[in-house]
């Protein structure tokens, strides 16, 4: 087939590596289905989903049921990490078929926040996979946000993890990461003070940051009440310029998105019923697309933190049934596109959106996963799965992998 695409961009499939797709067990929020066609027309070729489902995915028999969902549900390549808990190092020890290990460091939801210090060392000493972590210290959680003058759908601010939180769990999470030599990657990094809390030293540490971080602020709590209630919590004009500088250096290597699909309904409960987390899958492409078009980054830094980034942190090798050739993952972008986000047109379960009646230009148009398209101008082809993504965690991260 002859694909015209006259003044568009094709780009690498975008890889979303934090993602929370509920299934199993929250499926009335989002699934693997749903969710990965939200992925395709976002433009992303492949999402690595996080253990924080019901039951949460913490052995090896419980992770590969997931694969099994994933390959008759997902449109998308997918992967899954694994949960630690207190008593689950054994299974942490022996895992397979996965990008690495989640650390929840504080509590978020779901109930993997594993609070032992002893067991946290020892994860460190004694396995060998990735460790990704959940960095918010648990203790330290106290601000007080009432200049705000919050009225609707009032954040307990009081209950906000603050800068310090995070940095103080950064800070303990690289003190391990250095002493153990063990591969860290720091997800959703929120604060100009945690970054201060590690160097550029990709071999050992990476780190990633969420579009809703670096384009949110503590301003826009007065529009969104809860429905901006998230961990970690947004912080300041500063944080956002903070991050963003971050990317340009490469302290931060990518950009995922922590997409935590939750009902609307849900979202708009006082605090503390509302839960904590925003959807994120399917904005995070034209969102980046639209700093291109704001000159505030090029197109070349998007597909490094959005694709390559991500292939290389996570050691994301060929893919598992491809017998011959390579596999095309790839996106078409209109970067002439000019449209507002909006929550009622999108595709995942939950149909809201933090950044409702955002006007961005630079949108996925067309999407292809494994050579077969799946997603074409609102158009889906979900008779094709996705694949089981391949790590080679032998060649020890992410430098290896540019040398490679
Ligand atoms: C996430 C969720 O809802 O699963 N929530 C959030 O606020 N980010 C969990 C997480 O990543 O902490
Ligand atoms: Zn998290
Ligand atoms: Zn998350």
């Amino acid at each position: 087939e002859t694909v015209y695409a006259y003044g568009m961009h094709l780009l690498p499939g975008v890889i979303d590596a934090h993602v929370h797709m509920r299934d199993p067990g929250g499926t009335d929020k989002e699934d693997l289905r749903t969710g990965s066609m939200a992925a395709a027309k976002g433009g992303v070729t492949t999402i690595l989903d996080m253990p924080n489902t019901s039951p949460a995915t913490v052995s090896q028999k419980l992770l590969e049921e997931k694969l099994t969902l994933a390959s008759v549900k997902s449109i998308v390549n997918y992967g899954f990490f694994m949960g630690a808990t207190i008593d689950n190092i054994g299974e942490l020890k022996k895992a397979k078929r996965t990008p690495g290990i989640k650390i929840y460091m504080g509590s978020t939801t779901g109930d993997l926040f594993l609070k032992d210090p002893a067991m946290l060392e020892a994860i460190f000493a004694e396995t060998k996979l990735p460790i990704a972590v959940h960095a918010e210290d648990e203790n330290i959680i106290t601000k007080n946000f009432e200049e705000f003058g919050l009225t609707r759908n009032v954040v307990d601010h009081s209950r906000i993890r603050t800068p310090e939180a995070e940095a103080s769990a950064v800070r303990k999470a690289v003190a391990l990461a250095k002493e153990y030599k063990h591969r860290l990657h720091l997800c959703h990094m929120s604060s100009a003070l945690a970054l201060a809390e590690f160097e550029d030293h990709a071999d050992l540490i990476t780190a990633e940051v969420t579009p809703h971080h670096l384009l949110l602020n503590e301003s826009d709590y007065m529009n969104l009440g809860t429905l901006a209630q998230m961990n970690p919590a947004l912080k300041s004009a500063a944080d956002n310029a903070a991050l963003l500088q971050a990317l340009l250096d490469d302290q931060i290597q990518i950009v995922a998105t922590d997409h935590a699909p939750h009902r609307y309904e849900d979202k708009c409960q006082r605090y503390p019923d509302s839960p904590s987390g925003v959807p994120g899958v399917e904005t995070s492409l034209p969102l980046m697309l639209d700093l291109v078009a704001k000159e505030k980054c090029t197109l070349e830094d998007v597909v490094h933190w959005m694709c390559e980034g991500p292939a290389l942190v996570w050691d994301i090798m060929e893919k598992g049934r491809i017998e011959v050739g390579y596999d095309a993952d790839l996106v078409l972008v209109d970067m002439n596109k000019t449209m507002a986000i909006r929550g009622p047109h999108m595709q995942t379960k939950c149909r809201w959106t933090p950044f409702e009646g955002r006007e961005v230009t630079g949108w996925p148009v067309r999407t292809w996963v494994c050579g077969k398209e799946v997603y074409r101008e609102g158009e889906f082809d979900v008779s094709r799965p996705g694949i089981e993504v391949m790590f080679e965690h032998s060649r020890g991260g992410y430098w290896a992998g540019i040398d490679g």
